[in-house]
């Protein structure tokens, strides 16, 4: 039986291709390549270059491969930008959604691995997040996500597919032989922001915010590290092969570090002089996201192994080094 991982070109989906390939599975990407990369496509997976949106390339892929479950990273996925073009966002991943469980309806694929995100809960009452406490997105990325759960819950119930929807916190770091990393070309995302600082792309990292009611006024966020997560995913697809229920699981390292202590983690990684900005706060950021993850330590079995931040960091740097320009261009 193959796996097939939609959006599998991208940052999270390609470690994810990877680490599948070094468990035994048999593996299929599909991806539209908007922010993906072909070359971060490990070659012993089959590519399929399209759209998730379109169900006749899903059909075929369905025919041509027995695939017994679905990994599903696709989607536009930056906050900023779904303030400005919600139907894009509710297009492109509710619609993505609607597409992928349609074909899989059609196709008898029983079990899906879901991309969340901790963007569902919006501004939380307190951290520790659980998975049970509220769901308030404050922008349509996170309501982009939350209704593709409530998808997932509906047509799980009445064609009987089994879902996990894993709920990321910040998601950071390259693979530990600096062969893979991230590579989004506008990027927002603080740890590869704060390394283009010492790869002398930018001068500076200007902080968004130093008025926060935390412990140096700065965001509080949890990162994980990629293959700590990618583990998630593979613990969550044999879960559901084991005739697991659905179950929606929070992916944090439990600990939460302020932009500030990100900066500092980042300088002793890479042993560079980094320049900070104080800036203004931006639109829709949530003071503190930490999230509580017991749950899928205790159903999943998942243990993060690498939580400190200078060495997430320091796997970052190292494929950034190798990669100055990022992934080659080639289709
Ligand atoms: P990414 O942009 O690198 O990956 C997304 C991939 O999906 C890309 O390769 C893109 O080309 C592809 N794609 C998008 N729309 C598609 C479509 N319609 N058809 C086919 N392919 C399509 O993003 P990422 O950082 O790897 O995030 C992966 C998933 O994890 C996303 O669903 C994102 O919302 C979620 N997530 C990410 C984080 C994080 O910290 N990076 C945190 C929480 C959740
Ligand atoms: N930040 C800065 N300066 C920058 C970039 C970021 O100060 O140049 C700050 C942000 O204000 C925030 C923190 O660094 O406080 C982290 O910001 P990111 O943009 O790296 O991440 P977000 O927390 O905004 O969002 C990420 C993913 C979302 C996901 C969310 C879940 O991008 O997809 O984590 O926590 F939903």
């Amino acid at each position: 039986m193959s796996v097939l991982v939609c959006g599998g070109a991208g940052y999270i989906g390609s470690h994810n291709v990877k680490a599948l390939i070094e468990q035994g599975e048999d593996v299929i990407v599909l991806d539209n390549l908007w922010t993906g990369h072909k070359a971060a496509v490990p070659e012993q997976a089959k590519f399929y270059k399209g759209d998730v949106r379109d169900g006749a390339i899903l059909d075929k892929i369905f025919t041509e491969h027995k695939i017994d479950a679905v990994l599903h990273f696709c989607a536009c996925s930056l906050v900023g930008e779904s303030v400005e073009k919600p139907l894009l966002y509710f297009n492109n991943n509710v619609g993505g959604m609607q597409s992928l469980l349609e074909a899989m309806t059609r196709n008898h694929v029983n079990k899906i691995v879901f991309s969340s995100s901790a963007a569902v809960y919006g501004e939380p009452k307190s951290v520790p997040i659980f998975e049970d406490d509220p769901t308030n997105p404050t922008n349509p990325y996170g309501e982009s996500k939350r209704i593709m759960e409530r998808i997932m819950h509906w047509v799980g119930l009445a064609h009987n597919i089994k879902y996990v929807s894993l709920r990321y916190f910040n998601v950071a770091g390259a693979r530990h032989d600096g062969s893979m990393g991230e590579d989004h070309r506008n990027e927002t995302h603080l740890v590869p922001i704060i390394l283009q600082v010492p790869l002398k792309k930018r001068s500076h990292v200007t902080v968004y915010g130093d008025d926060y009611k935390t412990k140096d006024g700065t965001c509080i966020r949890d990162y994980v590290y990629i293959e700590d997560l990618a583990a998630a995913h593979i613990l969550a697809l044999n879960y559901l092969r084991d005739g697991g229920e659905s179950e929606i699981f929070n992916l944090g390292s439990g600990d939460g570090y302020s932009v500030m202590e990100m900066i500092n983690a980042a300088r002793k990684a890479t042993g560079r002089d980094i320049p900070v900005e104080i800036g203004a706060r931006r639109a829709g950021d949530p003071a503190r996201l930490v999230a509580d993850s017991k749950k899928a330590r205790k159903i999943l079995g998942w243990s993060p192994k690498v939580t400190r931040m200078e060495d997430i960091i320091a796997t970052a740097w190292r494929w950034h080094l190798g990669h100055p320009n990022g992934y080659p261009d080639i289709e």
